[in-house]
């Protein structure tokens, strides 16, 4: 049986029944949504692309409530679909069929801040946007950044492994995320919540829930160290010919910005197109093939302005940069990253989304968006390209009017096949979710995703924890 990314059968979990309602209803008293209406958002994934039919979703408010819900659900055989703030964009955190939502909504609190060591403890529902603000009055910062820091929860930013629009500075969560309070599937709680820079006693288990998309437990609560904010920040939006002149361009700037370089991001002239005429926001540059968006951080703002200043004077006079503007107050800084962080929602109004996130050797990253657009022709609305450079990950997105199944027989395999070729990721950083679990193979040898299986089993041996999401079917 060839393996695709569409659902596959319902598997003998059991049916809630009005005994499973009534205990919920008396464990989590006002934590019960059980209105269609009200159940309909969190059915439906944030692109709108698969949707669940869960009647039941609960909100607990404490680690006890999600460990006495796991607990009965374990005994049940109920499965359950953990959710955060919704904003997965591979299909992971909704429901396939009926499983019980289990939203870290209400789960928001600030459990403890050390303003020495900027150690941050808190709820897995906290929204990565309120975390920011929290740390920023006390002058520090989430050491991650997102587009969708509006809505995403911390305890999914870790279930994910995020990388985001800060990762080229301060690393993966992989290093900035201390410890972790997880509920195994059965309720025991696991607590690993270290606050502690160093700690080498035995196996680092939290690594294990970090990137496993709620399939191996639920995430009630991190601690993640963050850094100092930063007091000078300077953002340059460029214009380049060629992504030749774009790859000497990074070079560039990490050669002359060094240590104050915080981000060098790009997005191609089809996403520009489409931020004009979705979105109606206005190129600040003249029309390019190519965009970057270099930021700088430090805490000499003298200092940070004469290293941007040079390196755009060398950048402009090697010819590597036909155009660009700058920015350093706060207003025009956030016009800036809007051009780059909202390219996902211009997309939406685009059409249907195919979306592909994988991680290639940085030189080779847009040859293959031109190598999709030879292959599919003029059979796509848009093909686009934009992505974390200083990560060597691309966002190839291709739009079509509707969801269109022979488009993606199309795109499928030969976009898998083309990394692979490179020995690239098919999943830089969205996860695999419901929609790129069978593509696993692609990147991961069989042995290793064997041993996923049998943590999986390990951990969870009813399988109750996020079915049909990131292991491939042909393993369970
Ligand atoms: P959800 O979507 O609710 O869930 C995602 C997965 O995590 C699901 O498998 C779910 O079951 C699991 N999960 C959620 N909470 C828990 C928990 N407490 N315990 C166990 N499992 C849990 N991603 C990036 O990596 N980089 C980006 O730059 C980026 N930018 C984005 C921009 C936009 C506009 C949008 C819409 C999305 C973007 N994303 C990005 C994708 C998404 O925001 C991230 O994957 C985010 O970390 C998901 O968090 P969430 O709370 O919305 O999780
Ligand atoms: C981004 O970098 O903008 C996000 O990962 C979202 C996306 O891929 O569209
Ligand atoms: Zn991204």
């Amino acid at each position: 049986r060839r393996l695709h990314g569409g659902p596959p059968p319902r598997r003998p979990f059991s049916r809630l029944s009005s005994e499973d309602l009534a205990f919920f209803r008396e464990t989590l008293p006002g934590g019960t949504v059980t209105d269609p209406d009200l159940l309909e958002a969190s059915n439906v994934d944030w692109l709108k692309s698969v949707r669940g039919h869960s009647e039941l979703m609960l909100r607990p408010q404490t680690t006890a409530q999600v460990s006495d819900i796991l607990r009965y659900c374990h005994g049940r055989s109920l499965a359950v679909s953990p959710q955060g703030g919704n904003t997965g964009l591979v299909g992971g955190g909704v429901p396939v069929y009926d499983e019980i939502i289990l939203s870290t909504a209400l789960m928001d609190q600030v459990l403890g801040f050390d303003q020495v060591s900027g150690i941050l403890t808190c709820q897995a529902g906290c929204v990565l946007e309120s975390l920011s603000r929290y740390l920023e009055d006390r002058d520090f910062i989430m050491p991650l950044d997102l587009g969708s820091k509006g809505s995403c929860h911390v305890g999914g930013n870790v279930a994910t492994n995020a990388g985001g629009l800060r990762l080229l500075r301060y690393g993966s969560l992989r290093g900035t995320v201390l410890g972790l309070e997880v509920v195994l599937a059965d309720g025991r709680v696991l607590d690993c919540l270290a606050t502690l820079r160093k700690d080498n006693t035995g196996y680092d288990l939290k690594q294990l829930f970090i990137g496993s998309e709620g399939t191996l437990g639920v995430i009630t609560a991190v601690s993640v160290l963050c850094p100092r904010k930063p007091s000078a920040v300077n953002v340059a939006f460029l214009g380049c010919e060629t992504f030749d002149q774009l790859l000497g361009t990074f070079r560039l700037s990490k050669r002359m910005l060094g240590e104050i370089l915080s981000a060098f991001e790009f997005l191609d002239a089809a996403c520009m197109g489409l931020l004009n005429t979705h979105l109606k926001l206005p190129n600040p540059i003249s029309d390019c093939p190519f965009y970057v968006l270099v930021e700088t951080s430090g805490s000499d703002a003298a200092h940070d302005e004469e290293k941007l200043h040079r390196f755009l004077e060398e950048a402009m006079t090697s010819s590597l940069v036909t155009d660009g503007t700058v920015a350093t107050e706060d207003a025009k800084v956030k016009a800036l990253w809007s051009l780059r962080e909202r390219v996902t929602e211009a997309l939406t109004h685009d059409g249907f989304t195919y979306k592909y996130d994988v991680s290639l050797p940085v030189e080779r990253i847009y040859q293959l968006v031109t190598a999709m657009r030879t292959h599919l022709g003029g059979r796509a609305r848009s093909v686009v390209g934009y992505g974390h450079v200083g990560d060597g990950n691309l966002h190839l997105n291709v739009t079509s009017p509707a969801r269109d199944p022979a488009l993606l027989a199309a795109i499928e395999p030969f976009v898998y096949e083309w990394t692979a070729g490179c020995r690239g990721s098919v999943s830089a950083e969205h996860g695999l979710g419901l929609k790129k679990r069978n593509f696993i193979y692609y990147s991961k040898p069989r042995a290793a995703v064997g041993l996923m299986g049998d943590i999986k089993t390990l951990l969870d041996p009813k399988g109750i924890l996020n079915p049909y999401k990131t292991l491939p079917d042909d393993l369970l």
